[in-house]
C-alpha cells in the first residue's frame, strides 16, 4: 500500500478543492462527523509529503530497519557554537518571557543590516518581521496579500506547501510549468501564459527546492520589469540564499529590479543558512504597511517566536558569516557533485547540475516502463519512491508532490558516506528492475 499518495496537481482550470474528500472524522473513516465539520478550506489542503516521508523512516527505523535516507529538508550540521552558547546565555539570563511579536528590536536590527550586506537594500527594523521559521512568514504574507478568489503563480517544480498555504488562506494556486531545458526557471512568457485579471501574486524561490536552479540577475530582470509593468505582488523565497555553488551568486528580484521593491516580501531564514531548523526563526521585509499588517495576523495568532531562538538567531544574524556558513556551502558543494555522477551513472536516470539548495532532482520517466523483482510495475514517481523504500531501503520522494511527477527529489543533506552507500543500494535496485 502507498504510504505516501501524491495530491492532485493544481491548475487555473481545476480548482481542487472542489475534488478533495469529504472530511473525516476523529475516528479517521471516511464519513463526515456528525457534529464537526473541517472547513473547507482546510479539508482542501494536503499532508506535507515530506514530513511524510520523515514519519515513515522514523517508524522503520524503530523497527530496526536500516534505512539510508535521503529525505532531509534540513542541513545535517550541528548549530553553530555561538549560535547554541547564546541560546544557553538567554535561558540562564531568564530571557524566557514574551518580546515585542514581531520580534526583538535588536533581531529586527541584526537582520536589516543583513539585508544590507547580502542584498545591498535598506530597510527600516519597522519593515522587518520575525516569525516561527520562513513557512510562518510566507504564510503570513499570503494571509496578508490574497483575497478570496485571487490567484497566486507557482512555478513548478515548486515546494511543496506553496499550493496548501494559498488554498487555505482562501487562494487559488495556480501552476507555471517551467521545463528541465531552460534549467527549471520560469520566463515571462510561461508566467503571461498563467496570468489571468485574478493574478494577484508571484511566489519565486531561488535558489529553488527541489529543483536547486537559480536565478542569475540577469535573468530576474525581465521578470522585475514584467511584475512591475502589472503591478503583480511578489514573495521572494530566499531561504537557501547562502548555498549556492559553481561560481554564481545569489541575487533577488528586489535588489535587481528597484521597481519591484514595493511590490516585493522578501522571506529569509536562519533554518538553512545556519542549521537552525528546530529554533524556528525566519523573517520578511517589504512594504511597512504591508509587514505591519503581516504583524497583525502574526499578533493574533501566535504572537512572537520563541525568545531563547530570537537570542540565538541574533547571534547568527551578526557574527562571522564566512565561518558559520562556508565550511558547510563548501561540504555540500562536493556532495552535490558527488550525488549527480554517481545518479547519472544509472541508466535510467538523468540528472542535471542543481545550482543551489541541498536537492539532487533526477528525472526517472523512461523507468516507468519498468517491473520490481516482486512483480510490480513502477508505473510512475510515488511508486518509484514506495519501491525504492520498500526493496532498496532508500528514502526518497517522489517529484509529484512538487509539481514534477517524472521526477525525484533526493536530498544531500547526510554525509558523503551515506551518500555513497544509498546509491550503492539504489544503483542495484534499479539494474535489478526487468
Ligand atoms: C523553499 C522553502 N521555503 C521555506 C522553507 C521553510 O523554512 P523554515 O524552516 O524557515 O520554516 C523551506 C523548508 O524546507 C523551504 O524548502
Amino acid at each position: 500500500m502507498l504510504w505516501y499518495k501524491s495530491p492532485p496537481e493544481p491548475s487555473p482550470s481545476d480548482n481542487s478543492r472542489a475534488r478533495r474528500p469529504a472530511p473525516r472524522d476523529a475516528s479517521g473513516e471516511d464519513r463526515p462527523s456528525a457534529m464537526l465539520r473541517v472547513s473547507r478550506r482546510v479539508a482542501s489542503s494536503c499532508e506535507s509529503a515530506t514530513l511524510a516521508l520523515t514519519a515513515r523512516v522514523q517508524e522503520l527505523r524503530r523497527q530496526g530497519v536500516d534505512v539510508v535516507g535521503f529525505g532531509a529538508g534540513e542541513p545535517d550540521f550541528p548549530t553553530p557554537e555561538p549560535v547554541k552558547r547564546a541560546g544557553v546565555a538567554a535561558i540562564e539570563s531568564n530571557f524566557t518571557k514574551y518580546t515585542h511579536s514581531s520580534g526583538m528590536p535588536e533581531l529586527r536590527e541584526g537582520i536589516a543590516k543583513r539585508f544590507l550586506a547580502d542584498y545591498g537594500l535598506t530597510y527600516d527594523p519597522s519593515q522587518i518581521i520575525v516569525s516561527c521559521g520562513a513557512k510562518q512568514a510566507i504564510y503570513n504574507a499570503l494571509a496578508t496579500l490574497c483575497d478570496d478568489g485571487d490567484e497566486v503563480l507557482i512555478p513548478a517544480p515548486y515546494w511543496v506547501s506553496y499550493p496548501d498555504m494559498v488554498r487555505l488562506v482562501g487562494g487559488v494556486p495556480v501552476v507555471v510549468p517551467t521545463s528541465p531545458e531552460r534549467g527549471f526557471k520560469a520566463t515571462i512568457d510561461d508566467l503571461e501564459r498563467a496570468t489571468t485579471p485574478r493574478t494577484r501574486i508571484l511566489v519565486l524561490n531561488s535558489p529553488g527546492n527541489p529543483t536547486g536552479a537559480v536565478y542569475s540577475a540577469a535573468e530576474l530582470k525581465p521578470i522585475g520589469a514584467w511584475l512591475a509593468e502589472n503591478r503583480i505582488a511578489v514573495i521572494s523565497d530566499d531561504i537557501y540564499g547562502s548555498l549556492v555553488y559553481g561560481g554564481r551568486s545569489f541575487a533577488s528580484v528586489a535588489a535587481v529590479v528597484p521597481e519591484t521593491i514595493p511590490l516585493a516580501v522578501l522571506v529569509n531564514g536562519a533554518s538553512k543558512a545556519y542549521a537552525m531548523t528546530g529554533w524556528r526563526i525566519g523573517w520578511a521585509a517589504g512594504p511597512k504597511e504591508i509587514v505591519a499588517a503581516m504583524a497583525r495576523v502574526q499578533g493574533q495568532t501566535t504572537s512572537n517566536p520563541s525568545s531563547v531562538a530570537q537570542k540565538a538567531a541574533l547571534a547568527a544574524v551578526t557574527g562571522d558569516q564566512k565561518a558559520m556558513i562556508e565550511p558547510m556551502r563548501a561540504e555540500f558543494d562536493r556532495r552535490r557533485r558527488v550525488m549527480t555522477a554517481r545518479l547519472n551513472a544509472i541508466p535510467g536516470i538523468r540528472c542535471h547540475e542543481p545550482e543551489g539548495a541541498f536537492y539532487c532532482f533526477p528525472e526517472i520517466s523512461e523507468l516507468f516502463s519498468r517491473t520490481a523483482p516482486d512483480g510490480a510495475r513502477i508505473g510512475n514517481a510515488d511508486r518509484f519512491a514506495e519501491a525504492a523504500l520498500e526493496g532498496a531501503r532508500v528514502a526518497l520522494l517522489s517529484g509529484a508532490p512538487f509539481g514534477a511527477p517524472h521526477h525525484l527529489r533526493l536530498s544531500y543533506a547526510t554525509s558523503l558516506g551515506e551518500i555513497e552507500r544509498g546509491l550503492d543500494r539504489l544503483e542495484s535496485f534499479v539494474r535489478s528492475l526487468r
